[in-house]
C-alpha cells in the first residue's frame, strides 16, 4: 500500500493504478461502517484508493472537530489489511491551499435536515469530495447509507459538474442491537450507549406503524417522539419522514419514503435513518 500526503503524488500513483478504481472517502477514525464500503470497493475494482481526510470546512464552529477520534497509524493498519492500493492522507494546507476560495454547494438538498441544524455543513461536504473526485478520478466512489442525504448531495454534484463517477451506496452496518456504526459512537459512556438504541429502536416503530396501516405522517412522528422522549438521556434535534430524493417533508408515509432522525444522546449528536 503506498501512503501519500500530496496532491501530486496521489494524482501522479491514480495515472499509474490498474483500472477501474474505486475510491472511499473518509474522515478517519475507522470502524466497520467504512470496512463495508472498503470490502465492496476492492470486490469491484482492479484498484483501490482510500483517503482519510478530517476535513475542517464541513465542521461548524462549536462542533466536534478539535476531538475527533480519529488514529491515522491504527487507519493505516487496518486498511493495508483489507488490501488498499493507495491511501491518500493529505494535510488541510494541502487540499486548501492559501488562496483557496471555491466550494461547491448543492442548493437546497444540502439546506435541509442535517444541512437546516448545521449550517454549511454539505458546503464543505460537496466542496472536498469534488476535489477528492478530482484528484484521485475514480471510476467509482463509495459511500454508506448511513449519511443518506450526503449520498443525495454526492449524486447531485456528481451529475452536475459531470464528474462522471459511479457513486455507490453501501447499506448502513449495524452493532447487533441495531445501532448504527459511527466514529461518534467512541465518545458514548456505557448508559449513553445503551439509550443510543433509541434511534434504530424509533425507525423499527416506524416500520412497524406502517405495516399495520398506519399512514398519517403526524401521527407516526408523535409516536417516534413519544418513544425518544422515553430515552431520559435522550433529546431530538429532528425528526423527519420524507421524499427519498428530494428530501421534502412528507404528509402521508409512502413505499420509499425516508426516515431520517437526529439525536442527542447526553452531549453527542447521532445520526440514522431507513427507507420504508
Ligand atoms: P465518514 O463519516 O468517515 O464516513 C465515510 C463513509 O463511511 C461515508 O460514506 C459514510 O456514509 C460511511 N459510513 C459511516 N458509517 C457507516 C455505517 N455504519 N455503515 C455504512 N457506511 C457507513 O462521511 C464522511 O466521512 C465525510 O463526510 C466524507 C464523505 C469523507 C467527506 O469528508
Amino acid at each position: 500500500m503506498r501512503v501519500v500526503e500530496t496532491v501530486v503524488e496521489a494524482r501522479a500513483l491514480c495515472e499509474k493504478m490498474a483500472r477501474p478504481i474505486g475510491l472511499v472517502p473518509t474522515l478517519g477514525g475507522l470502524h466497520k461502517g467504512h470496512l463495508a464500503l472498503l470490502r465492496r470497493s476492492r470486490s469491484d475494482n482492479a484498484g483501490v484508493a482510500v483517503s482519510l481526510f478530517l476535513n475542517p470546512t464541513q465542521f461548524g464552529e462549536g462542533e466536534d472537530l478539535g476531538s475527533y477520534p480519529t488514529d491515522r497509524d491504527a487507519d493505516l493498519a487496518m486498511i493495508e489489511k483489507e488490501g488498499v492500493d493507495l491511501a491518500f492522507v493529505p494535510s488541510a494546507g494541502e487540499v486548501y491551499p492559501s488562496g483557496f476560495s471555491t466550494a461547491v454547494d448543492v442548493g437546497r438538498l444540502g439546506m435541509v435536515l442535517e444541512g437546516g441544524a448545521r449550517p454549511g455543513h454539505f458546503k464543505g461536504v460537496a466542496t472536498v469530495v469534488c476535489k477528492l473526485l478530482s484528484i484521485i478520478r475514480p471510476d467509482r466512489a463509495y459511500f454508506g447509507q448511513k449519511d443518506a442525504q450526503q449520498m443525495l448531495v454526492v449524486r447531485r454534484l456528481n451529475t452536475d459538474l459531470n464528474l462522471g463517477t459511479e457513486i455507490v451506496a453501501v447499506p448502513t452496518v449495524r452493532e447487533v442491537d441495531g445501532l448504527a456504526l459511527s466514529s461518534r459512537n467512541a465518545y458514548l459512556d456505557g448508559q449513553e450507549r445503551q439509550a443510543a438504541t433509541v434511534l434504530y429502536r424509533s425507525l423499527c416503530l416506524v416500520q412497524r406503524l406502517w405495516h399495520e396501516g398506519l399512514t398519517d405522517v403526524v401521527d407516526v412522528k408523535r409516536q417516534m417522539r413519544y418513544l425518544i422522549h422515553n430515552e431520559p438521556l435522550a433529546s431530538i434535534d429532528y425528526v423527519s419522514i420524507s421524499h427519498p430524493e428530494t428530501l421534502e417533508e412528507l404528509d402521508i408515509v409512502a413505499t420509499g419514503a425516508l426516515v431520517s432522525l437526529a439525536v442527542r444522546i447526553g452531549k453527542t449528536r447521532l445520526i440514522d435513518n431507513m427507507e420504508l
